[in-house]
């Protein structure tokens, strides 16, 4: 995105948890998406790591697995059989030094050419990024400074403390230049055209301030379980898992100053800004500032579905929360008084991620004798997935004698059918590769974002006797709504 000196791309991405989850879902198909726009480069091997006892055969054929189950019959061949020629698999666990000597002598392996340059992806449970990190750096990898490069995925921390922990432990051996901490909300197609959509249409920007519009609500809902990760989950919940990274960074994205240049310092400069202005939540107030749930047992796409306390491996009388709302003020001259909602869940009525940016009221009430008298406000509305789009309400007078009243919505959706949807990874494992830092986490950001919610996690933390429910398939509880300024705000759950 910005104007960057590159340098040389890396001959080796090794990825840690290759057999895991993020990689399965994600990693895998976003590379192989990457080898299909032909923007991997070359000469790149990819090194895989995983506990499972792959051979060499066994590990191409999960990996042909994981492709035929994201993209069914197409998988182009010849390009899968490019794709699977980068790959080498290496069993171990990677809490033991005899893996990172192993890994050490694969990587010392003779290959064509001189290259020094490797990315390290960290798609593993954030307990086990110290342990890496410091093998890594025993084992040599942390040098040349430079041109080893490690992504570290979220959440980072579990908490502002722990965050600064992890950060010293990975600045005893990474410089920050090599340290890439990955959002992948950020690079998903809207959010990055929301940066577009606000700066570069001279009509959106002056309406974009508390004199028009009245509050901003942003849901990421998804039908899905917590699957087989109550490992992790268990700990962690919506709120580190969810709010404190993706939903606060499409905050600042939708509420940033246009910032001077799109350099990565000075977008994320801006950012920070925004973190920065938001309210502090008060002690004695969290409740209505911060609403949490569980799902129990209920139906999604008319399959029976569990609750939560039945899932495997979480704990008993659990009261970790797979929902999520919260209410935020960001107290700048641009934004003061404007409320902005945030919620996300798990195993929710159906997967949605909106941003929804309601107006204000006409100031007068021109059409009070009319049937246009309780009028409902404009509404911009920013799909990011399942689909993505970018709408925006307006009324129109229905054609007829009488003065009735019907909602239009202009719609900019920006992709045409011929054009391949992505992973948000693409966009990403391709900057990594590039070297560019603009769409990752600048670390004083995530430490904002941790002094935004610590006050909340904190109180819930010495609750611990009772935790709401609602039923899997939902949109949640009416007991969120309890989080509106006003009685005329309530969730919204289309677009
Ligand atoms: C991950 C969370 O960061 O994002 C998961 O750990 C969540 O719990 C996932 O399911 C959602 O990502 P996406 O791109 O599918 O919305």
């Amino acid at each position: 995105m910005s104007n960057l000196e590159i340098i040389p791309g890396p001959c080796h991405f090794v990825i840690f948890g290759a057999t895991g989850n993020l990689a399965t879902i994600k990693l895998l198909p976003s590379l192989y998406n990457l080898e299909l726009a032909g923007r991997i480069p070359g000469d790149m091997s990819i090194l895989a790591l995983g506990r499972q006892e792959y051979t060499q055969e066994a590990w191409l054929e999960h990996l042909s697995k994981v492709l035929h189950d994201k993209f069914g019959d197409k998988v182009n061949p010849e390009i899968a059989a490019r794709f699977a020629k980068r790959f080498s698999y290496l069993s171990g666990d990677l809490r033991q030094a005899e893996f990172y000597q192993r890994l050490k002598e694969k990587l010392s392996e003779p290959r064509e050419g001189s290259c020094s340059n490797i990315v390290f992806y960290l798609s593993i449970i954030p307990k086990d990024f110290n342990t890496v990190i410091n093998y890594l750096d025993e084992y040599g990898f942390s040098k040349p400074r430079g041109l080893h490069r490690i992504v570290v995925e979220k959440p980072f921390g579990t908490d502002l403390e722990t965050a600064q922990q992890l950060n010293r432990s990975l600045h005893k051996h990474f410089d920050e230049e090599q340290i890439y901490r990955i959002d992948h909300y950020l690079g998903k197609e809207t959010v990055q055209n929301l940066l577009v959509f606000r700066f570069a249409n001279t009509l959106i920007e002056p309406l974009w301030n508390r004199n028009f519009i009245n509050h901003v609500q942003i849901t990421v809902a998804e039908d899905l379980g917590i699957g087989t990760r109550a490992d992790y989950y268990d700990k962690a919940g919506a709120m580190r898992d969810m709010l404190q990274n993706h939903l606060m960074q499409l905050l600042t994205v939708v509420a940033m100053e246009p910032p001077p240049s799109l350099e990565a310092d000075a977008v994320r400069d801006e950012k920070v800004k925004v973190l920065k202005s938001i309210r502090p939540i008060p002690k004695s107030s969290v409740n209505a500032y911060a609403f949490r749930a569980q799902y129990s047992p209920g139906t999604i796409k008319g399959q029976q579905v569990p609750g939560y306390m039945e899932e495997q491996g979480v704990e008993k009388n659990s009261v970790t929360e797979t929902f999520v709302a919260a209410k935020f003020y960001i107290d700048n001259w641009r934004w003061r008084g404007v409320p902005f909602y945030l919620r996300t869940g798990k195993r929710m009525a159906k997967t949605q991620s909106t941003i929804s940016i309601r107006f204000r009221h006409p100031p007068q009430q021109l059409f009070h004798d009319t049937p246009l008298e309780q009028i409902e406000p404009n509404w911009i509305l920013l799909s990011l997935q399942p689909s993505e789009s970018m709408n925006m309400e307006l009324h129109v007078k229905a054609p007829g004698l009488g003065m009735d009243t019907r909602v239009t919505q202009l719609n900019a959706s920006y992709r045409s059918p011929d054009e391949m949807p992505l992973e948000a990874y693409e966009a990403l494992i391709l900057d990594v590769i590039e070297g560019d830092k603009t769409l990752f986490i600048r670390f004083d950001e995530v430490e904002w974002a941790w002094r935004v919610v610590d006050p909340i996690l904190k109180h819930w933390s010495q609750e611990r006797d009772f935790i709401h429910t609602y039923p899997a398939g939902s949109w949640g509880l009416h007991e969120s709504s309890r989080l509106f300024d006003c009685e005329d705000q309530e969730w919204r759950n289309g677009v």
